[in-house]
């Protein structure tokens, strides 16, 4: 992880670009641009109580399963996911999150435990830290707040285990004069 911002990618899958647009009597009147600046907003605000990690925002919506993978790849610190419909039918991109070990929350705008059996099935979020459901936009807000809740954990207990590593190593140079 980088010392400083950590790097946070909020990726929207298929059809996520509809946002607003979309059935919204399911997935609300809010656009992605909506959900974007709110999570901008958030992102300061954490910032600023001094108790979470920094981190910089980067926004992705793609249409596209082979591009969204290749996003997905790059060194990101954590990732915000809402594969959309590939939810439900991407083993491929469940096997990729397995396989990339980038820590990351899937979250989803409408309840997916009181709608249809198919959407009720997850082939995404079996390596995610956790998923978030059926709060609208807030289920970014959320999955925000918490994935830079264990970003700063871990970067504190990373640095604290350096600082051990480190008393420990002066410790025996100590010894051995
Ligand atoms: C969704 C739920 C999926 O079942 C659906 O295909 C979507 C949006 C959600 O955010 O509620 O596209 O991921």
């Amino acid at each position: 992880m980088s010392p400083d911002h950590a790097r946070i990618l909020v990726a929207n899958g298929v059809n996520l670009d509809l946002l607003g647009r979309r059935e919204p009597d399911i997935y609300g009147k809010q656009t992605l641009g909506d959900i974007e600046t709110a999570l901008t907003q958030l992102a300061r605000g954490l910032e600023a109580t001094g108790c979470f990690r920094s981190c910089r925002l980067s926004f992705y919506q793609s249409n596209s399963e082979e591009q969204f993978l290749l996003k997905l790849s790059e060194p990101w610190d954590g990732i915000l996911l809402n594969p959309g419909a590939w939810t439900h039918t991407s083993l491929a991109l469940g096997d990729r999150m397995k396989a990339l070990g980038t820590p990351y929350i899937e979250l989803h705008l409408s309840a997916l435990c009181r709608r249809e059996a198919i959407r009720q099935r997850s082939y995404t979020a079996e390596a995610a830290l956790g998923v978030i459901q059926g709060l609208g936009p807030d289920s970014y807000t959320a999955g925000l707040t918490a994935l830079l809740s264990y970003l700063s954990r871990f970067s504190r207990e990373q640095a604290h285990g350096i600082d051990q590593g480190k008393k420990k190593q002066e410790a025996s140079e100590r010894t051995c004069l």
